[in-house]
């Protein structure tokens, strides 16, 4: 099978807005140890594993391939947006790995603006075949951490929201675990799999952010 590689543009990074480091968390066990970090060629196939492992529950909450395309054709998607990302600052897509570099699954905050309000939407998916260990909830509360960390070390956001749908009892109870709080009566709708879908929507902000409003 063919596969294709993608080279960073260097050119256009922005270090300014760009984590200099990996994001690393709270351990389960030394061996457990989950780290965030950018999606690279080399995880091509254990990214294409998951993914067939996971696929129905992926279809069902979160569809991740376009209509028609393949696992490999996903993985170029995700690496191009993670590089993106990077590049102009939008975006900080990363993958959450452990200690013995096992891939865990997704963690990504998309659409970054900073205008009057710096902010972010989140979203997240892990291997089915891990799930119920917590790992979910260590990547979230480490990509929270990141994104209000102050720049340069983090990003330096001040509200980040998710949308989950009311079905997805588990992804609602991770984005609870992680310091997400719903937002009574506001709903949206989002584009998946070719049909549109009501989300609840959750906000999280920094721990000071939090307090004033309190
Ligand atoms: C949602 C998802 C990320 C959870 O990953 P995970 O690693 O299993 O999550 P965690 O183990 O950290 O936490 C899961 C929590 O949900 C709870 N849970 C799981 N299934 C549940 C259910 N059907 N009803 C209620 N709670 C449930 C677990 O008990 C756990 O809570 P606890 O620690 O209080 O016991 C994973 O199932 C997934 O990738 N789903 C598909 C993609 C998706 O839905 N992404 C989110 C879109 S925003």
């Amino acid at each position: 099978m063919a596969t294709h590689r993608i080279q960073t543009p260097a050119s256009k990074a922005t270090p300014r807005l760009t984590p200099a480091r990996p994001v690393a968390v709270d351990p389960l066990t030394t061996k457990e140890l989950l780290t965030l970090r950018p999606l690279q060629e080399s995880d091509r196939d254990a990214f294409c594993e998951i993914v067939r492992a996971s696929r129905d529950l992926l279809d069902r909450f979160s569809p991740l391939h376009r209509p028609g395309e393949s696992d490999e054709e996903l993985f170029d998607r995700y690496l191009q947006m993670a590089i993106d990302g990077d590049a102009t600052g939008k975006a900080c897509r990363r993958m959450g790995v452990l200690g013995d570099g096992t891939l865990v699954g997704a963690f990504n905050l998309n659409e970054i603006t900073r205008g009057l309000t710096w902010e972010a939407d989140a979203n997240w998916w892990v291997d089915a075949r891990l799930g119920g260990r917590g790992l979910a909830t260590l990547g979230v509360r480490a990509l929270l951490r990141h994104a209000f960390d102050d720049l340069p070390a983090g990003l330096g956001l001040q509200r980040v929201t998710c949308s989950i749908m009311p079905e997805n009892a588990a992804s609602r109870r991770v984005a609870e675990k992680a310091g997400f709080r719903l937002q009574e009566g506001v709903c949206t709708h989002l584009h998946l799999g070719q049909r549109w879908v009501r989300h609840e929507v959750f906000v999280a902000a920094p721990p000071a952010v939090q307090a004033r409003s309190a």
